[in-house]
């Protein structure tokens, strides 16, 4: 069978991962580049071998026969992105954050429904190897029915050194960060009853919060508390790690520090390394997030191929970001909010 011929839009930071990760993919060849910024995608072409490149998206879905595209822009360019995309019938992966607003992530989702294409949100963290291990140990039902969460991603780490756009968004760490935080906390606990969220901005030179401490109430009466924090001066920093604790009515999963995976089962309790090697193209300490660039994108390949929805599709994210709505309106209500999905 001939490999998916793929294209990458937006060649910036990010997006550097995503062309790694596909080289990585053997039923994969990224046909096309395209960013706005020529230089960006000539670069790219050259650096991962990649035939043509563009610097308008319009052009480069004229000129090639595409199997999908994955659109690694930032998030006010996602719905005019995905919208081409469908026009041209081309299945589709996006980064997260999905969009800047809750009626552009619905409108993308029944735009590829009508265009009768899969549509997934690149929501990586689902793929995150230490992350799945404490999922695998609660689907064997180590701990048995899970009552309480503590999800957390707190860090010092100066990520707007990287993307130094965040640095004037309106809505921060909720959106960029808490979105993954969130998205694991519905799949430890299952999906959510109310969100009470309370924000701060630490960080002098920024517009909008890079703090939030959550609670929630899950549907099947858990509560967890969820926090992302790109404010936090701790040592040592665990960045780019969450840290998750869960416990259930037989023990308890934890993710510490170092990705060690401790469980305590029926009084038992055991601890094993759930990180993962280098690849050629991983360093410290991006390597378990890196990685879980190429876990997402061959589960993107793997729907395609089996013609089955993704795991993180458009529809399912459309629940994540109901959190984040409910998250940002439970801030400014000071009271807890039920999402609207
Ligand atoms: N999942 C993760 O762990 C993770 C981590 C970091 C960033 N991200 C996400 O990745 C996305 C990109 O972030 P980044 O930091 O790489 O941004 P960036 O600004 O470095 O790169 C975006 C690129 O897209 C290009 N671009 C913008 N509009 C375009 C258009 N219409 N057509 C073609 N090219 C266009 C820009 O020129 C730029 O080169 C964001 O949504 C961000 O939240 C995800």
């Amino acid at each position: 069978m001939a490999p998916l011929r793929g294209a990458v839009i937006g060649c910036g930071f990010f997006a550097q991962n995503h062309l790694h990760a596909w080289k990585d993919i053997a039923d994969v060849e990224i046909v096309a580049v395209c960013d706005k910024d020529a230089a960006k995608a000539q670069a790219a072409a050259e650096k991962f071998g990649v035939p043509a490149w563009y610097d308008d998206a319009a052009r480069m879905f004229g000129a090639v026969e595409l199997d999908f595209v994955d659109i690694a822009t930032t998030m006010p360019t996602h719905r005019a992105l995905v919208e081409l995309a469908a026009h041209h019938h081309v299945p589709t992966i996006v980064q997260k954050p999905f969009a800047p607003h809750w009626d552009d992530c619905v409108a993308m989702v029944a735009i590829c429904k009508a265009a009768g294409i899969p549509l997934m949100v690149h929501e990586n963290f689902r793929f995150q190897a230490p992350l799945d291990a404490v999922r695998k140990v609660l689907g064997e039902g180590l701990i048995g029915k899970p009552y309480y969460g503590r999800i957390s991603f707190r860090t010092g780490y100066d990520i707007f050194a990287g993307q130094p756009y965040l640095m004037k968004e309106e809505q921060l760490v909720i959106l960029d960060l808490g979105i993954h935080v969130l998205d694991m906390a519905r799949v430890y606990l299952g999906e959510v009853e109310t969100v009470y969220a309370q924000t701060q901005r630490v960080h002098p030179h920024i517009v909008a919060e890079d703090m939030v401490t959550l609670m929630l109430r899950h549907k099947n009466g858990a509560t967890s508390v969820v926090e992302a924090s790109y404010a936090s001066r701790i040592s040592p920093d665990p960045f780019p790690q969450t840290l998750v604790s869960i416990e259930g009515t037989r023990g308890s999963v934890q993710l510490l520090e170092g990705y060690r995976m401790r469980v305590t089962s029926d009084g038992e309790t055991t601890e094993k390394n759930v990180s993962t090697p280098l690849l050629s193209w991983t360093s410290e300490p991006w390597h378990v997030a890196q990685e879980s660039v190429l876990r997402t994108q061959q589960h993107w390949v793997a729907c395609l191929r089996e013609g089955r929805a993704p795991e993180t599709s458009g529809e399912d994210n459309l629940r994540t970001y109901a959190l984040v709505v409910a998250a940002y309106r439970s801030a400014a209500e000071r009271r807890a909010v039920a999402p609207t999905r």
